[in-house]
């Protein structure tokens, strides 16, 4: 079936998961030297592996098909069933990834409400369960860097550190979701590695922002990748020939990294041009996503409508909540128009 993408006539902003390969980067997929991966054997697999691994200063990597198979293979090789996670209350680990860590992983999970989506130690420290033998154990703290909920927040790396710092020293392991940890990197100026660097495991998408159609890597220790590898298999993530996605993977590595700065000036231009009494922004637009808060019952449905109407599309992000994600996609006219769509935005008047 060939249906027309929603997305080919008008300006996509529901998400950075939206972009198509380009002719170049379907050329090295077509290139790609390919191997069966569950016996090992794909030359490009292995090499998009040892190369994230190096890039993240971990041992070992595994290409996965999903952010979320990444997070949960992170949880599931690293807890045992009816330990304690916790994590912030917008963490797409809690919030949208179907209740996986109790289903897949049987833990109990702590969330922390945060006015920013921002953790510190005291917060975590005051979430930890004691150790009891009424309690489930606490065996791991997720961060999530950036924040998708929050509107993009970089986690400052002070906190990450000594988050980090003290789990360990109460044995309680840390996971990374770095789905965005890309735009922290080309945000801050941080290596890859010294972002990664105090957590034991993090994973990162090739699927946003990146422009790849497929695919995430999950990078830690060798025991832990090992313990990763047998759930994947378990969970049907074994995939044969998949150095043609792992080759989109390589070209987005190579070709749409440092471009990131201009989608952070894309949304930064959104938020600053946006001038409408009824809708603010009112988070800090650290990397490329901005959330804005609709005043009024049923005005986030009325802008959504309006902004289609307009030839622009955002996404629901919870009541009165509005999501927009500029991406490489789009040019500077793009986020002008989208700009003069939020401005002429007059309500709902039905
Ligand atoms: C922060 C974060 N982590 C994980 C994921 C999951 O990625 P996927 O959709 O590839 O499962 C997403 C998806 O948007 C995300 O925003």
């Amino acid at each position: 079936m060939n249906t027309p993408s929603k997305s080919k006539s008008l300006i996509d902003m529901r998400s950075d998961t939206v972009t198509r390969p380009t002719p170049d980067m379907l050329e090295a997929m077509m290139q790609a030297d390919v191997g069966d991966d569950v016996f090992g054997d794909d030359p490009t697999v292995n090499r998009l592996q040892s190369m994230v691994a190096d890039l993240l200063g971990k041992e070992a990597a595994l290409y996965v098909p999903s952010g979320t198979m990444g997070n949960q293979l992170a949880l599931r090789a690293q807890t045992r069933p009816g330990d304690q996670i916790v994590l912030e209350d917008g963490a797409h680990i809690y919030r949208y990834e179907a209740g996986a860590p109790a289903a897949l992983c049987g833990l109990l999970v702590t969330c922390v409400e945060t006015p920013d989506g921002l953790l510190d130690w005291p917060l975590v420290e005051a979430a930890l369960n004691p150790a009891n033998v009424h309690c489930a154990p606490p065996s791991m703290i997720s961060l999530e860097n950036t924040h998708n909920r929050a509107g993009g927040r970089i986690l400052p790396q002070k906190n990450v550190q000594d988050i980090a710092d003290r789990a360990h020293a109460r044995g309680i392991r840390v996971h990374l979701d770095g789905a965005r940890l890309w735009h922290a990197h080309v945000a801050t100026g941080l290596t890859l590695a010294e972002l990664a660097g105090p957590a034991d495991s993090v994973s990162v998408c090739f699927s946003k922002a990146l422009g790849a159609p497929v695919g995430s890597v999950l990078a830690a220790d060798k025991a832990t990748i090992t313990e990763a590898y047998r759930f994947r298999k378990m969970w049907g993530g074994g995939m044969r020939q998949s150095g043609i996605l792992a080759a989109a993977c390589l070209y987005a590595l190579d070709h749409n990294l440092a471009r990131l700065a201009e989608d952070h000036r894309h949304a930064r231009a959104l938020a600053v041009g946006l001038d409408h009494p009824a809708l603010k922004v009112n988070h800090p637009v650290d990397t490329n996503i901005v959330i804005i808060d609709v005043a009024g019952p049923g005005q986030d449905e009325a802008l959504l409508s309006h902004l289609e109407s307009s030839g622009v599309l955002g996404v629901g992000f919870g009541p009165g909540r509005v999501r927009l994600i500029p991406h490489l996609e789009h040019s500077d006219a793009d986020v002008g128009h989208a700009v003069e769509a939020l401005n002429s935005f007059v309500g709902d008047r039905k």
